[in-house]
Formats: C-alpha cells, sequence, structure tokens
C-alpha cells in the first residue's frame, strides 16, 4: 500500500476530509413513510433505460441501515460527511404538503453525525425530482425553480442549526446534458429547447434556493457542486485550440459566468439566448455572494474542431478517450492533472470564493478475494488526484476539503449497480460492507494527518 505520510503533510490542519453519497443511490425504501415517487423512480422502471433494469427501491438499504454507516463513516476516522436531501420525501408532490416522517429521518441522520463529530454537507438536489414536478414541465419550467425554493426553507427551518455547509444543487451540467439533451438520465429527454430551459432554471433555482435558506438563517453557508470540464484540444492544432476554448464556454460558462459574474457568455446566449426563459432580474438572483463552491472532478474532456457551424456546441467534438490502462473500469480517462490545472484556471478565469473537491474518486469493479478486496488501482488514482489537489493548493487555490466519492458502492445511475465507486464494498444480496484496501488507504491518511495536527 503506498506510504501517505508525505501527502498528509500537503494538507494544513483544519483541512477537511470526507466522505460523499447521495439519497437515491443509497436510501432504497422508495415507498416508506411517505416518500412518493421521483422522476428515478420512473425512468429505472421504463424498459431499456437502465442497465437490467435496476433501480433505488432497496439501494444500499441506507434508509434502514444509517446508524450503522454513520459508525462504519466514523471508524474511517473522517471530519465530515456529505450527502443529499430527497426533496420526495420532504414533499411528496415537489410542494405543498410537507411530510413530517420524510424530515424526521434526516433529523435523526443529522443529530447521529453531530454525536459522532462528523460535520454535516447536505446537498438539496442530487437528482431525484418529485414526479408530480416532471408533470408540469419539470426543470424546463420556472415554477420548479419556485417549488426548489419553498423546498429549500422547509429544509433549513427544520434541519439549518446542525448544517456546516449546505448545496442547492448538484452538477447541473449532467441535469441539462445527460437528463435534457442526451436522454440517458431522467426524465430521458432529448430536446435542445428542454435542454436550453433546463440551463436556465437550475440557475435560477439556485439563486432562489440561496435567498430562501438565507431568510431563515443568514449566516449559514451556502454553496453550489458544479462538474466544471477540464477541457484539452485533442491535437495541437490551432483550430482544436479553438475548439476547447470554445468548448469551456459552453460547458462551464453556462454556470459559472451567471453565478459568479451575473450574466451568460455571449456565445451561449447566441445559441441557445432564445430557448432559455430569462426574464428581468433572474441574473442578479442568479448571482447570489456564495460562501463556497464545490467542484466534481473525475476525468478531463477532450475536443476537436469537427468543422461543422450549427451543432449545439458550435464546432467542438468530444473525443472519447482510447481504451487501455488509463481507463478506470467505467471508460474514463485517469488524468490528474486535468484536476489540478482546472482548479488553477478556474480561480485566473472567475473571481470565486473557496472550495471543496465535493467528488472525486473512481470506478473500479474489483471482488471480493478470500474476504479482501485488493483495490490497487483506485488507491493509485486516489494519490495521484489529492497530490494534484494539493499542487492546485500550493498555486493559491483556497481549498479547504475534499469528499471522496464514494463511501460505499452504490446506485450508479443508468450504470445501475454494476459500476463500483465505493471505498466500502457492498454486498447487494446481503446488504453486508466490506471495507476495501482503499477505504484502510484512506483512514491511515487521514491518521496521519491528524497525528501531525
Ligand atoms: C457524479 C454524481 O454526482 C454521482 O451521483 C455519481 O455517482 C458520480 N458522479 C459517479 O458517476
Amino acid at each position: 500500500m503506498a506510504i501517505s505520510k508525505d501527502l498528509a503533510a500537503r494538507f494544513p490542519n483544519d483541512f477537511l476530509f470526507g466522505v460523499a453519497t447521495a439519497a437515491y443511490q443509497i436510501e432504497g425504501a422508495a415507498n416508506e413513510d411517505g416518500r412518493k415517487p421521483s422522476i428515478w423512480d420512473a425512468f429505472s422502471k421504463m424498459p431499456g433505460r437502465v442497465y437490467k433494469g435496476h433501480s433505488g427501491d432497496v439501494a444500499c438499504d441506507h434508509y434502514h441501515r444509517w446508524e450503522s454507516d454513520l459508525d462504519l463513516i466514523r471508524s474511517l476516522g473522517v471530519d465530515a460527511y456529505r450527502f443529499s436531501i430527497a426533496w420526495p420525501r420532504i414533499l411528496p408532490d415537489g410542494r405543498g404538503q410537507v411530510n413530517e416522517k420524510g424530515l424526521d429521518f434526516y433529523d435523526r441522520l443529522i443529530d447521529g453525525m453531530v454525536a459522532r463529530g462528523l460535520k454535516v454537507f447536505p446537498t438539496l438536489y442530487h437528482w431525484d425530482l418529485p414526479l408530480t414536478l416532471a408533470g408540469y414541465g419539470g426543470w424546463t419550467a420556472r415554477n420548479t425553480a419556485e417549488a426548489f425554493a419553498e423546498y429549500a426553507e422547509i429544509v433549513v427551518r427544520r434541519l439549518g442549526d446542525r448544517m456546516d455547509a449546505l448545496a442547492t444543487i448538484n452538477e447541473p451540467w449532467c441535469i441539462c446534458h445527460l437528463s435534457h439533451l442526451y436522454g440517458v438520465h431522467a426524465p430521458g429527454e432529448k430536446s435542445p429547447a428542454a435542454f436550453a430551459a433546463a440551463i436556465h432554471t437550475l440557475n435560477l433555482a439556485h439563486g432562489l434556493g440561496v435567498e430562501a435558506a438565507r431568510s431563515v438563517r443568514p449566516d449559514l453557508p451556502m454553496g453550489i457542486v458544479i462538474n466544471a470540464h477540464s477541457v484539452y484540444p485533442a491535437s495541437g492544432s490551432p483550430v482544436d485550440q479553438g475548439a476547447a476554448e470554445r468548448a469551456f464556454e459552453f460547458h462551464n460558462g453556462l454556470f459559472f459566468s451567471p453565478l459568479f459574474e451575473g450574466s451568460y457568455p455571449a456565445e451561449v446566449l447566441e445559441a441557445y439566448g432564445e430557448m432559455m426563459p430569462i426574464e428581468d432580474g433572474d441574473l442578479q438572483t442568479i448571482n447570489q455572494p456564495l460562501d463556497w463552491w464545490g467542484l466534481n472532478y473525475y476525468t478531463p474532456l477532450r475536443v476537436k474542431d469537427d468543422g461543422s457551424a450549427d451543432t449545439l456546441y458550435p464546432r467542438a467534438e468530444v473525443v472519447p478517450p482510447k481504451p487501455g490502462p488509463d481507463l478506470t473500469d467505467i471508460g474514463w480517462e485517469i488524468y490528474e492533472t486535468g484536476l489540478s490545472d482546472l482548479m488553477k484556471g478556474l480561480y485566473e478565469r472567475y473571481s470565486l470564493p473557496p472550495m471543496f473537491i465535493t467528488e472525486n474518486g473512481a470506478c473500479y469493479n474489483d471482488e471480493p478475494v478470500d474476504g479482501a478486496i485488493g483495490d490497487t488501482r483506485r488507491i493509485d488514482y486516489l494519490d495521484k488526484h489529492f497530490r494534484a489537489v494539493a499542487d492546485a493548493r500550493d498555486a493559491g487555490v483556497p481549498v479547504k476539503g475534499y469528499f471522496l466519492w464514494s463511501l460505499m458502492d452504490n446506485y450508479e445511475w443508468a450504470e445501475g449497480y454494476k459500476m463500483r465507486f465505493g471505498i466500502v464494498h457492498v454486498d447487494y444480496d446481503t446488504q453486508v460492507r466490506t471495507l476495501k484496501d482503499s477505504a484502510l488507504w484512506y483512514r491511515n491518511l487521514i491518521s496521519e494527518h491528524v497525528s501531525a495536527r
């Protein structure tokens, strides 16, 4: 196992080490205590949408096992836990009637975290939109942004007193692209108009959500979690370099510009503006000063100029990675420099508050052999990416902590249970959790950091 003393020494005493999960991916108990379906409950049951028709009905059964799961988290020695709150448990129809039993669950969970000395980092929306709202247009409709603000206020009123930081939305890029343009995530839309509308509705929901949360608790550190893309030209040619620059705006500018500068990039407005339901005052609402932001990073994006003039990403086509040892089991390229380049590049380009790495990790589907899971490839990935975070910090990026994705194997959306990102193995037949070697490595890294504090 890699020795990580030197690595631990690269992070300051107050750096937070955490693990991350999300409600639909781990909780199960889909029909319990008043929860109603989300768009993922419906989508996962449509033929052919998810690997082998897997759904989150049971997942890791965390809804019933939350106490022992918190003990497990504690046993790793981490400082903080990032999880998400299921909107359909709190407001089963998205707005209107509040389900107290849903709030009670998170009340117990958060108390359990506090009792174990874990910092509380919830996310309000990690893709489980109440199905009823989808019937009113989902993320393409402005009323969903308004409903989100009501939901945010209800959650913060009941639970905000014990939160250390609250994120509004997880990965708006995925919601626009995967859910509304490529159709591979719920609700499975393939429509440029829906995609463009969702970009704006999500940004607006974030802004309204921050306002609503702060109206109850002005001191609660508010942020958002973005899977910004580290974009590189696929070749050294100047045309491909131009494509990379354009792709940066079309993948990252969509969110960073309105959130942190109060405007959409001109080229984005030119391409999608007519389809974006922007109203007077929206950009001010979106451009709330934030206390922090979170970056989810796994892999870089390489693009080439494809010569076309009228695609959704004008003349910038994504080049998929070639199979080989530099890919994880889900087929994503391993490139840790992409993380440090991205962190530095974003702070050069925008005026940003301090950040956390809210997700980073690797998919490797190693199974137990004689009771042990020797996921050395994951350890190697993590070691490299931690070093990249330290490099960016040394270069001046104000990164305050790192949340590893994921605590345990879980429901990997359209990939079902086939793809495993956990540092803890889950046997889905028995629900037995087994620490992988990467969990032992992480525990070791943290304990070395603690002893140096
Ligand atoms: C990002 C998403 O937030 C999370 O839900 C997902 O499991 C990981 N990426 C891995 O794909």
